[in-house]
């Protein structure tokens, strides 16, 4: 396919959850500029050229046809797009590390490294380099160490761009972000390239909600936002197994606190747990750090935060198995989601993944239903091969089960019709409700026997 003449060439290595919907935007956005778009991953690479996007995001399809072959490109040819692009968004992976030193904690940097690698191997022009992955705080300093000690005469200058989209509302969140954080250099060339990614996101995001910073600031920013997102979850759920002792609800405390300017009201939900691919890897990094710099208080205060999350996910489990007379062997529970949220087919670090392995492991018999997240929990939930039911229909996921739990918010499940579903259970049935999401009062009118994160129990024994 002939590409367009521009002088301003933008390539995105990394074509994910990140890559692809961020490019986009910008493509959308910025007309004048050429947007591509690489990955090695050819088969996610054909996906975005094709209408079955590689991944499940409203909105998404309609921005990618609005742009894609005029000037947002997909590829799999990396090194004649390194070449001759002028400013090169990474947006590799950047796992937990599962070996050697740091296993379980640090940040895996063996795509970024290969990527830094790759663009130094190819380049023959100075360039613009963005971090877009989520890295340690630091990071900066090792790319300019393997970008800039090169003996080709070009200067590369490293930024760091860290992205806040969360899945489900990924389009909404690029096109009216509460901010975009730019960190550079402060020297002459950092702060030029400063200036033209700045320009690039004024096409549409008010100048006030640019903000920029040293390039240290923006690292961290990014590792220290997630950590405060998930500590609130985990302070709202840490509550919630106290408001189960004390007949308080959680809803009425998070709403009463919530009403605190200084609070606020979002992101106060209990749940089953928090998951996603980065809440609990973004914390561990964070830990690491801290670790690293003989910071032990700090490591352990951010620390708990994921044993909260863990904990939460254990009684929640816990609880189905007690309530359900201490066994759960040989009975049909209907899972209702097992994306990590609703509005996405991403299932990384679900709680659904634990909740799921648990009650297989008690030989409780698991029916996974989900509108989005099958493929994805199939290959979770690999091992257990023939054992688990997958039904994306929840009528018929819920037959002849002895519980249903709840553990994705999806919308569709708030107005199934559950006297029908209750009429095909066993009985007694029992609902779980992981999300807070349904009538209580009305399925316990119904028959069924709820329990709610953070609320007392209905039971009909
Ligand atoms: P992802 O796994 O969906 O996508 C990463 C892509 O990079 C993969 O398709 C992989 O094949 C590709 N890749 C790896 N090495 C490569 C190489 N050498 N050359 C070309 N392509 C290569 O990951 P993601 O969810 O998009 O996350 C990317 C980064 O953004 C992570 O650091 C993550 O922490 C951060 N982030 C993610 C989200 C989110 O909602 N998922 C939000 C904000 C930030
Ligand atoms: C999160 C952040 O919200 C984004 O800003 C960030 O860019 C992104 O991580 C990232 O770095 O990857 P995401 O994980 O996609 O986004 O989704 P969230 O809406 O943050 O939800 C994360 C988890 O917390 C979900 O399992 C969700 O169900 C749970 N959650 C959220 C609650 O249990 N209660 C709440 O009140 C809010």
């Amino acid at each position: 396919m002939a590409h367009k003449k521009v002088d301003k060439r933008i390539l995105c290595i990394g074509a994910g959850y990140v890559g692809g919907p961020t490019m986009a935007a910008i493509a959308l956005h910025c007309p004048e500029y050429e947007v591509t778009v690489v990955d090695i991953n050819a088969a996610r690479i054909a996906a975005w050229q094709s209408d079955e996007l590689p991944i499940y995001e409203p909105g998404l399809l309609d921005v990618v046809k609005k742009v894609r072959d005029k000037n947002l490109f997909f590829s799999t040819e990396i090194e004649n797009n390194i070449k001759n692009a002028d400013i090169i968004f990474v947006s590799v992976n950047t796992p937990t590390k599962t070996f050697g030193e740091g296993a379980g904690k640090a940040a895996d940097l063996q795509y970024w490294e290969k990527t830094a690698r790759e663009i130094l191997r190819a380049s023959e022009h100075d360039k613009i380099v963005v971090e877009k992955s989520t890295l340690p705080v630091r990071t900066a300093k090792a790319m300019d160490r393997i970008l800039n000690d090169n003996n080709k005469g070009i200067h590369f200058e490293v930024l760091s761009n860290p992205e806040f989209l969360a899945e489900g509302t990924a389009v909404a969140d690029l096109e009216h972000p509460d901010r975009v954080l730019i960190g550079s250099h402060e020297s002459e060339t950092g702060l030029a390239a400063r200036k033209k990614l700045v320009d690039i996101f004024a096409h549409w995001i008010p100048r006030e909600r640019i903000v920029t910073s040293n390039v240290w600031s923006a690292e961290l920013s990014k590792l220290v936002a997630n950590a405060f997102l998930a500590q609130r979850i985990s302070s709202i759920n840490s509550i919630s197994a106290l408001c189960e002792k004390t007949e308080a609800n959680i809803s009425e405390v998070a709403h009463a606190i919530g009403m605190d300017g200084r609070i606020g009201s979002k992101f106060l939900n209990a749940s089953v747990g928090f998951g996603g691919s980065c809440f609990k890897k973004d914390i561990l990094n964070l830990v690491y750090i801290a670790e690293n710099y003989g910071l032990h208080e700090v490591a352990q205060y951010w620390e708990s935060v994921i044993k909260i999350n863990e904990y939460q996910e254990r009684r929640f489990v816990q609880q189905m198995i007690k309530v359900m007379f201490n066994t759960v062997a040989g009975k049909k529970i209907a899972l209702f989601g097992f994306a990590f949220k609703k509005d996405t087919g991403d299932t990384r670090e679900s709680p659904a993944i634990f909740v799921a392995k648990k009650l297989i492991e008690e030989k409780g018999m698991v029916i996974v239903s989900d509108p989005k997240a099958i493929p994805n929990a199939k290959n979770d939930l690999l091992e257990f091969g023939e054992n688990i039911v997958y039904e994306p229909d929840p009528y018929k996921a819920a037959q002849g089960a002895h519980a249903i739990a709840i553990l994705t918010e999806w919308d569709m499940y708030k107005t199934l019709d559950y006297k029908r579903i209750y009429d095909s259970m066993e009985t007694p049935a029992f609902i779980f409700d992981g999300r807070n999401i349904l009538d209580h009062d009305r399925l316990f009118e119904i028959g069924f026997s709820v329990f709610r994160i953070g609320r007392p129990s209905l039971t009909h024994f």
